[in-house]
């Protein structure tokens, strides 16, 4: 069975494959249907832009696609950059720029407030217009400077409960076992395992 992933993003990509590669999936992406749109991310939750990006991509290839939208939440700052975190620092804003915003907005935040949430939402969505989502979370705190290498995005400010080492900081296995992404893949997975029978004639 094909499923489409409405990414572009190569280490989505990679993490995604590694946590489903149990399974018996061919995992396509939106390299493989250069035709199809661009979606836009202007709804104002994570399951909003998840849903209509996994509604483009079936509709597009008329195969199960899968999406995701996901961010961090600080809580000191009233749940920023949460949908915005890709683009906090401006349209176009890379890594650095975006960790550069968060840590000089939350310059003044003592360290027993600095509290914050990966979230995850995965959206599956049928060629019979028919969706699922799927959520997880991953609790943790923000640092005062980057550390660590590994990972993408905000990955080297943020600590994960009860560790004293950061997301970019572990190895990829590490992280699976931690994230948002990887806690929302395992709902998916245990769905798609259920449901079986509706989904290999597709
Ligand atoms: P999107 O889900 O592609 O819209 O990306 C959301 C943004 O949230 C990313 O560009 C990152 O800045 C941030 N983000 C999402 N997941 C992670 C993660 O696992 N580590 C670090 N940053 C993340």
């Amino acid at each position: 069975m094909d499923i489409v992933l409405a990414t572009r993003n190569k280490k989505k990509v990679e993490e995604m494959s590694r946590i489903l590669g149990g399974m018996d999936i061919n995992i396509l992406t939106l390299d493989d249907f250069p035709s199809c749109p661009e979606v836009e991310e202007d709804a104002n939750t994570f399951e909003g832009n998840a849903v209509k990006k996994a509604l483009a991509i079936t509709k597009c290839t008329n195969k199960i696609a899968v999406a995701d939208d996901s961010g961090l939440e600080v809580y000191a700052l009233n749940g920023a950059p949460g949908v915005m975190s890709a683009r906090y620092a401006g349209e176009g804003a890379d890594d650095v720029a975006n960790i550069g915003k968060l840590l000089s907005e939350m310059k003044d935040i003592p360290d027993e407030q600095r509290g914050a949430r990966f979230v995850c939402c995965i959206a599956l969505a049928y060629p019979n217009g028919k969706t699922e989502t799927f959520f997880g979370f991953a609790e943790g705190r923000i640092g005062r400077e980057p550390r660590g290498r590994m990972g993408f995005g905000y990955d080297p400010v943020f600590y994960p409960a009860g560790y004293e080492v950061t997301f970019a900081e572990m190895s990829p296995e590490e992280k699976d076992a931690l994230s948002h992404r990887g806690n929302a893949l395992e709902g998916f997975k245990k769905y798609m395992k259920a449901h079986y029978s509706e989904y290999k004639e597709i």
